[in-house]
């Protein structure tokens, strides 16, 4: 059987509704507007102010870029949620997403790969696609951050970047080999674990939550995250991975209409666009507005630049990803 391409064919976002300003922040722990600006380009994110899951931020974001497909959501074959933040430990949000958007009996599963949680996603809705085995997937990557962050002096480094939301898209068989999604590229190097992680409550621990895990400096139910370190890796990944992808289609940064690149920092997204020397109009970021939102943040930024204009048809898009694990990927698209 001859190999067919798949297609981005919806996308959709849902934010609640809080804006929580870098003000707002100077309120609960010592920190600047100034300093979060200066280190991140962060000005504000989003919080849920009432108890809410990913799977429901994600089951609205589903729900317009099924809209925008044309789609309902029992017509999906796969349904895939990224997330570093699920509903529960187990079962899955993308069981938890199902029940929301009414569907039955449809293949569920989420991706657990933190910031590259989307491009991974994305790779697999391909491979399923591209290999009959799905007709339509839809791809949801969904954070409630908030819930889990040390939102005082303690935790400032980590609690300032990360911010709530959900964005989807709907992944459709594309009989032109043309268009659609050219390439993925995947890769994870696990020595790094434990400089980006959230350690408790896990299955390594006997029993796997206890009064000390809250204690301490770092306490170890907080996400830590060696600042430093994760800059430094991310800023010689992230180029290496968008090149590797664009070599593999025969193309260069000349040709790249627009790099979307995870939104964990403005200046790390700004190193990546004078390495490559790509000129402004080639980056899209929206860092500003969200904060950190892990797997939601590629997604978030496409829907935007495509409502912002900035993705015609036939556009040559990359979408590129760095995070915990440490995972990196890229997806190269012709829009
Ligand atoms: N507000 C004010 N001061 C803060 C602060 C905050 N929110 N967080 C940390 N500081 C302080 C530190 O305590 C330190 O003070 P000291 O010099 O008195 O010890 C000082 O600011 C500098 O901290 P440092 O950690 O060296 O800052 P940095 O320049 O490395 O910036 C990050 C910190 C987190 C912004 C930066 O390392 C980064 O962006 N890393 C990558 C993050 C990332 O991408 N994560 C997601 C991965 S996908």
């Amino acid at each position: 059987m001859a190999l067919r391409n798949s297609r981005i064919v919806g996308l959709g976002k849902h934010l609640p509704a809080k804006v929580v300003t870098n003000a707002d922040l100077t309120r609960v722990m010592e920190t600047s507007d100034e300093w979060i600006q200066q280190r991140t380009g962060i000005r504000e994110r989003r919080y849920i102010d009432q108890d809410t899951g990913a799977a429901e931020l994600g089951a609205a974001a589903a729900r317009e870029a099924l809209d925008r497909a044309g789609l309902r959501a029992d017509q999906m074959d796969l349904i895939l949620f990224a997330t570093l933040s699920p509903d529960y430990d187990f079962p899955a949000s993308a069981c938890v997403m199902s029940r929301l958007l009414g569907v039955r009996g449809r293949a569920a599963f989420d991706v657990r790969n933190q910031c590259s949680g989307f491009v991974y996603g994305l790779a697999i809705a391909d491979r399923f696609v591209k290999t009959g085995r799905a007709q339509r997937v839809l791809l949801v990557g969904g954070e409630v951050h908030s819930t889990g962050i040390d939102l005082s002096t303690r935790g400032r480094d980590v609690a300032v970047i990360f911010g709530d939301g959900a964005a989807a898209a709907v992944i459709a068989a594309e009989p032109d080999p043309s268009r659609g999604i050219l390439s993925t590229h995947l890769h994870a190097q696990g020595k790094y674990a434990e400089k980006l992680w959230l350690e408790a409550a896990a299955s390594r621990s006997r029993p796997r939550l206890s009064p000390d895990m809250l204690e301490g400096a770092k306490p170890r139910i907080f996400p830590y995250m060696d600042g430093k370190y994760v800059f430094k890796h991310a800023v010689t990944r992230f180029p290496e991975v968008i090149l590797e992808a664009l070599s593999a289609n025969g193309c260069t940064v000349k040709d790249l209409d627009l790099l979307i690149p995870h939104q964990a920092n403005l200046r790390i997204n700004q190193m990546v666009a004078m390495g490559l020397e790509l000129r402004e109009e080639q980056m899209f970021n929206n860092i500003d507005r969200y904060g950190n939102t892990t797997a939601a943040s590629i997604p978030l930024a496409l829907y935007e630049a495509v409502e912002a204009g900035r993705v015609r048809e036939g556009a040559l898009v990359c979408l590129a990803a760095f995070g915990a694990g440490f995972t990196w990927a890229s997806a190269l698209i012709r829009w």
